[in-house]
């Protein structure tokens, strides 16, 4: 009982790029934005208003929502702190991300708080964007696995996401940081995610480390999910998760899915050439089985 068609939601701006050591200069990253947009991608994450000494690579964050916001796809910022969303009160975007980890070794290292510490902020922050119409969505951290504490269990995340959905967000995008999750661990997860939740969407967001991100997002259709983060490239990593590699790549997952029948809105030959775009300025280089084959035809 597979889904007709999904949503990719495209991070490789954002979770693609926050890890490249050598700045991207910003107007690449608005070329990356608007072919990514023009290869059929309709909500994408732009970028993140983060404290700059922490990740000076989104230091553009500003100049980026300036520049490359459009009226007819969901655009969206991600912030961690206050400071993150007076940061976007000052931009015309609409939808924001806020982002806490299950696990509180890696809150702390992400975001210099505890779970709780964050949870307390965020709470009337989302409350405050919801009565001023934004778009709130929540990624939820190491939602399976923590590079400081190992396995977390399914309680701790689903209670994480209940405190999420009470304080009113409209999206649960829940992350497994550092690829390491199976594939029956994404099923049972996001299978009881779509039982609890039926009113809010629920995205999979799958890091490629030990190469089971395509299986885990199959698992994670079969669970009923029609949500996929995805970056194109595969790029992407936390830099405060060590052993974190890139995400689930767009082009294996819109060909996997399009083969499948699953209608992903996304044209392979228009996104092949955006991650043109910003090859010349990464210091790695794509691997990713589609893009591979496509390179050498
Ligand atoms: P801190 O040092 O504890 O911040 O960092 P602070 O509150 O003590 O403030 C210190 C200074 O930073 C102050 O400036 C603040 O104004 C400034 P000063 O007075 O010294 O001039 N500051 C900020 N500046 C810009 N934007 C802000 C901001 N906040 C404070 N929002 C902080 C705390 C949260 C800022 C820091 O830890 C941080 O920026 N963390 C972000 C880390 C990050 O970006 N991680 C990657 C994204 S999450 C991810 O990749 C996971 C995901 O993909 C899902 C998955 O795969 O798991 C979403
Ligand atoms: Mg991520």
């Amino acid at each position: 009982n597979l889904p007709k068609k999904v949503t990719i939601i495209e991070v490789g701006p954002r979770d693609g790029l926050q890890n490249e050591k050598l700045l991207v200069p910003t107007d690449i990253k608005k070329q990356f934005i608007a072919s990514l947009r023009s290869a059929g991608l309709k909500e994408m994450e732009l970028t993140s208003f983060v404290s700059p000494k922490w990740v000076p690579q989104m230091g553009d964050a500003a100049e980026i929502t300036a520049n490359c916001l459009d009226e007819k796809t969901r655009n969206i910022v991600l912030a961690p702190n206050r400071r993150g969303v007076d940061r976007v009160y000052s931009t015309e975007c609409q939808a924001v991300a806020v982002f806490v980890g299950v696990s509180n070794s890696f809150n702390l290292k992400n975001i210099n708080k505890t779970t709780r510490d964050s949870m307390a902020e965020l709470r009337p922050i989302i409350r405050e964007l919801k009565d001023k119409n934004y778009f709130v969505r929540a990624c939820i951290s190491t939602a399976f696995y923590c590079p400081y504490e190992g396995k977390i269990g399914e309680k701790n995340t689903l209670e994480l996401c209940r405190e999420f959905v009470l304080a009113g967000v409209d999206e649960l995008s829940v992350a497994d940081t550092i690829g390491m999750a199976a594939p029956n661990e994404s099923f049972s997860l996001f299978s009881l995610l779509k039982a609890e939740f039926p009113e809010i969407l629920i995205t999979a967001h799958f890091h490629d480390t030990r190469k089971l991100a395509l299986a885990n997002i199959l698992a994670a259709l079969q669970a009923g999910i029609d949500r996929f983060d995805t970056s194109a490239g595969g790029l992407g990593g936390c830099p405060f998760a060590p052993g974190a590699a890139g995400n689930a790549a767009t082009e294996d997952v819109v060909y996997m899915l399009e083969r499948m029948g699953i209608a992903t809105g996304v044209d392979l030959d228009k996104l092949i050439a955006s991650i043109e775009i910003v090859i010349p300025y990464l210091s790695k280089k794509i691997e990713t089985g589609y893009y591979r084959l496509h390179s050498q035809t």
